[in-house]
């Protein structure tokens, strides 16, 4: 008994201190996090589109690798959610979203050396899904050509101007 009691304060003060350490981590995470907002709006925004437009490839990829059953409406679907990002991406490169040091963004600078040639990766990225958009209708055959076509231009695009970081 009188063990307990020598020992229960030390057991009070060894959880203040870990909710205390954990507090400190949260805070500093909380900082890394703060520098993210810093970053251009612009870019926040240009993931959204990117992670939409992985959302329904993968919903596609699944139908085309047989993974689910082919839905046409599911697929028409997916195909419309990266059309969208696609028609919206010029709008979210301004000269102001230039990566700066330090930040998270993978776009290359090479985007606003060569605008015209990174506009005509959009045109072929909105060309694409949209005929992909289409295709779905027309069976599954027809629609994983679309679909392929899409994920050429991800590709295209992202060899010339996303930088990957690990
Ligand atoms: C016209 C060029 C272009 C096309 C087309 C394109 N991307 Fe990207 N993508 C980029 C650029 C540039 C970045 C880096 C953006 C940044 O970090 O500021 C990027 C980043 C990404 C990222 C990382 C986003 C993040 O949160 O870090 C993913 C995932 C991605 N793209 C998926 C796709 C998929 C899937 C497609 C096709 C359905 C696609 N992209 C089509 C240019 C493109």
């Amino acid at each position: 008994m009188q063990n307990l009691m020598k020992t229960t304060p030390s057991l009070i003060l060894a959880s203040v201190l870990f909710i205390a350490l954990f507090f400190v981590g949260t805070v500093s995470a909380h900082k890394n996090h703060m520098i993210g907002a810093k970053e251009h709006p612009a870019i926040k925004a240009r993931h959204k589109l990117m992670a939409d437009s992985v959302f329904a490839a993968k919903q596609a990829g699944g139908m085309v690798k047989g993974a689910t059953p082919y839905d046409a409406g599911k697929a028409e679907l997916a195909m419309r959610l990266i059309s969208a990002a696609a028609f919206n991406m010029d709008k979210y490169f301004p000269k102001a979203s230039i990566p700066k040091k330090g930040s998270k963004s993978e776009a290359s600078p090479k985007i606003w050396k060569n605008m015209a040639d990174f506009l005509s990766e959009i045109e072929k990225f909105k060309t694409s899904s949209n005929a992909a958009i289409k295709l779905a209708g027309q069976g599954e055959d027809a629609f994983k050509g679309g679909f392929m076509g899409v994920m050429k231009s991800c590709k295209s695009c992202h060899e010339n101007y996303r930088i990957k970081k690990q």
